[in-house]
């Protein structure tokens, strides 16, 4: 089967368009809105499960007329079936990047590769697929209650990283702060996004492991997922503009 891969397209991005400004607005008018105020340096955009259950799949369409790229990140995992027919469906909207759970399992990724790569045309290039590994506002305490015995985060993340490479996908959602582990374990042919990125100064907010812009780019990461220090400023386009040139200048 033909393979129309995504990652050369994401991978040779200049520095300062590699936030994705995460639109976690509670409707599709403002998400339109703070949008289209970001300029050049907000060509990427997250819309996750709080603006997608609120507005539906028409958002996306919206955000791509106003030109912008779509991380859609609704973290799938359930049985292979199912995850395959989600990421089918996902991929006909014409977004440019996916997420699903690592922990959903092997035979879960796969079929989430082959259905990705079945979706996809000449016209509708194929999404990366991005492997959740463990969320960064889990600290050590809340990941070993939910799941006790799986060993210290930066272990479960590289278990998890290997398994998501080696089931074909495209790239790894995961702390800054894991970053360096993870390359130094798994390599650097996984595409890595980041959130819990947070600039010097700003509030944490219910993130737990935390890096600024400069160290997730020092670290290895691909694209950084920012949310509330552009959503919530006074000027947000400037906010993106901010980190975008500590990018840039990293
Ligand atoms: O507002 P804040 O910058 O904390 O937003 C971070 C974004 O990244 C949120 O949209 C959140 O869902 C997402 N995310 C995360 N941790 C992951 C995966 C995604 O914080 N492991």
């Amino acid at each position: 089967m033909e393979s129309y891969a995504p990652t050369p397209h994401l991978r040779r991005l200049p520095l300062d368009e590699r936030v994705i400004t995460a639109l976690d607005l509670p409707d599709a008018e403002s998400a339109v809105a703070l949008a289209a105020s970001l300029g050049r340096q907000g060509r990427f955009v997250k819309v996750g499960m709080e603006l997608f259950t609120a507005s539906g799949p028409e958002i996306v369409e919206r955000l791509r007329k106003a030109e912008r790229e779509i991380f859609l990140d609704l973290k799938y995992k359930d049985i292979p079936n199912t995850v395959a027919g989600a990421v089918s469906s996902a991929c006909r909207l014409g977004v440019s990047m996916i997420t699903l759970h690592a922990d959903g399992g092997r035979r879960m990724l796969e079929a989430a590769v082959e259905a990705a790569a079945r979706s996809t045309t000449p016209d509708l290039p194929r999404p990366a697929l991005l492997a959740v590994t463990v969320l960064t506002s889990l600290s050590q305490d809340d990941a070993d209650e939910a799941a006790p015995g799986g060993g210290p985060i930066s272990e479960r993340i590289v278990r998890l990283a290997r398994i998501a490479r080696d089931s074909g996908c495209d790239g790894v959602v995961c702390s800054p702060k894991d970053l360096p582990a993870l390359r130094r374990e798994v390599g650097n042919d996984l595409l890595a996004v980041t959130p819990g990125v947070r600039p010097a100064g700003a509030a944490g907010d219910d993130q737990r492991r935390v890096a600024t812009p400069a160290e997730a780019i020092r670290n290895g990461a691909d694209f950084l997922v920012v949310g509330r220090p552009i959503t919530r400023a006074a000027d947000p386009a400037q906010a993106i503009q901010a980190i975008s040139r500590e990018l840039t200048n990293t």
